[in-house]
């Protein structure tokens, strides 16, 4: 194990993240546990995090000097490089200028920590303070422009990087890691995602008890993970909770609960609510109104399930990075979309909070899922958000719109698939517009709806391209929506990426 002190940096856990890769197991914990605890860990390395503070100022994190004695390697970085310095007796100062982004680094000395890359690269810096005096004992070994003290060194374990080596703009960030707990903790680096599996079922087991537990699944990657990993834990001291809202896409209830119960063997509850919720959005227009009917009412279903059940935990499928979405002092200053996640219940319901996936990565909750054999159709499954299809039928929902876009979506997966392009999309779906257009079906006048198509290509979510589907494709997806679904007579095809647009069109 490599403990990880967080100092309050966003790329905490992206340190962690790289240690999986390199087949090393990491903990993270806040940077004012008690030397006890560290100790009591074992670790073969302790990582510093980078973080947001100063290490002069007054209320300044700091962790136990003593760390610095147990004989274990240490790498700080960037806040973690000063803290280093401001223990062991050297000189931290703001710069001239605080320094973001790129930066060419130079190595002026070799060491373990910079073996197999070459002298010089670019690195990630993000900074206000800077090293300006050296502890004794310690040398420089790398340099930027802007910083002599880039990295540094002292005999025989300790270094210190200004530049972050967790983030991917940072070439051989990789590498440099993987030195560290290799070359200089002699780590095994035989820790796989088995052994994720294995641990994070031992724990929900001896966290559980004998005590039951309950989530909500939506049929979405994180919630089944999230449960099929609980069911392998504790069997049917779990129940998943699928609450069908009527604004499932085509089939979908089915095929999630066929998926879960028979494939993956979890006890599964199904809650047709449809009807209630299809009542309640009875004129809505505003989206921002859909989403708060639609959670509000979810809540209110869920927390009557929940209390029938006398479950104490509450399972959910919290990646890492929702995590940081939600943390606070990174939190975005104005509202675009209150997003709301199936998952996201109130405290007042009175049960534990169960998320196993905490830590977990996008890509590695994919991982483990296969691992787990969940079949590749829930794996890969494109987003879909929690309001369902009453955001992408823009203007008042109903039944007969909800089939309308219900057919006109599944054709047009279904097409996607077929072509292949299904997992290179990271997004696809159709929309429903409520506009009316003038077509001409054999000899009469149509005056029917319009279907627009979606399909974006994102790493985050956050940013994202329109995706270039070809034009053949969407030709036979074009064709074979007016020629199939009633009521529709156009299709039009969205080339707006995000920002400006959003994801989603409401
Ligand atoms: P936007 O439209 O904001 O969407 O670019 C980014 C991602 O979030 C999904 N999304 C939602 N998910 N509840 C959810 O659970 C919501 O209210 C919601 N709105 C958008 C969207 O599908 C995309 O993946």
């Amino acid at each position: 194990t490599v403990l990880i002190l967080d100092f309050g940096s966003q790329y905490s856990h992206s340190i962690a993240r790289r240690l999986r890769e390199c087949k090393v197991h990491s903990i993270v914990l806040p940077f004012d546990r008690s030397l006890e605890e560290i100790k009591s860990i074992q670790p073969k390395g302790i990582i510093l995090s980078g973080g947001p503070g100063s290490v002069y100022e007054h209320s300044a994190p700091h962790t136990w000097k003593q760390i610095f004695e147990l004989g274990i390697p240490i790498l700080g970085i960037c806040y973690g490089l000063q803290e280093i310095a401001y223990q062991l007796g050297g000189q931290v100062a703001r710069g001239t200028k605080y320094e973001y982004g790129h930066a060419m680094l130079t190595v002026i000395e070799q060491s373990d920590l910079f073996r197999d890359v070459p002298s010089t690269f670019t690195v990630w810096m993000s900074h206000g303070d800077l090293v300006t005096e050296l502890p004794p004992s310690t040398v420089p070994i790398a340099k930027t422009d802007n910083c002599s003290f880039a990295a540094i060194y002292m005999k025989p374990y300790l270094y210190g990087l200004q530049f972050h080596p967790e983030v991917t703009h940072t070439e051989f960030g990789l590498q440099i890691l993987r030195n560290f707990v290799v070359h200089i903790c002699h780590c095994r680096c035989d820790w796989t995602m088995e052994d994720f599996s294995e641990n994070a079922i031992a724990s929900i087991r001896q966290r559980v008890g004998s005590a039951k537990v309950i989530g909500a699944v939506s049929g979405g990657v994180d919630s089944t993970v999230a449960a099929v990993l609980t069911s392998r834990a504790i069997g049917n001291q779990f129940e998943a909770v699928l609450v069908d809202n009527g604004l499932l896409r085509k089939d979908e209830a089915s095929q999630v609960i066929h998926r879960l119960r028979d494939t993956c063997g979890v006890q599964l509850r199904y809650v047709d609510a449809a009807s209630r919720f299809l009542q309640l959005l009875q004129g809505v227009v505003d989206p921002e109104e859909k989403r708060k009917v639609i959670g509000k009412t979810f809540v209110e279903v869920f927390e009557k399930e929940a209390k029938s059940s006398d479950a104490s935990f509450l399972l959910q499928g919290t990646l890492y990075p929702d995590v940081i979405e939600s943390s606070s002092h990174l939190g975005p200053s104005v509202t675009i979309k209150t997003h709301h996640n199936v998952g996201g219940l109130p405290e007042k319901m009175n049960l534990k909070l169960l998320e196993p996936l905490r830590d977990l990565f996008k890509d590695e909750v994919r991982e483990l899922g296969t691992l787990l054999g969940i079949p590749e159709e829930s794996i890969y499954r494109h987003p879909f958000p929690g309001p369902g299809l009453a955001i992408r039928i823009i203007g008042q929902v109903d039944e007969q719109r909800l089939e309308i876009l219900r057919h006109a979506d599944s054709i047009y997966i279904e097409e996607l698939k077929r072509a292949n392009l299904y997992r290179c999309i990271s997004q696809a779906f159709a929309v429903l517009l409520p506009v009316k257009a003038v077509g001409v079906m054999g000899d009469s006048r149509s005056y029917e709806d319009v279907i627009a198509l979606r399909a974006v290509e994102t790493v985050d979510y956050m940013t994202a391209r329109w995706y270039s589907i070809p034009s053949s494709v969407l030709e036979r997806v074009s064709s074979r929506i007016v020629n199939e679904v009633n009521g529709v007579n156009r299709v039009v095809y969205d080339i707006t990426s995000k920002p400006p647009a959003t994801i989603e069109w409401e």
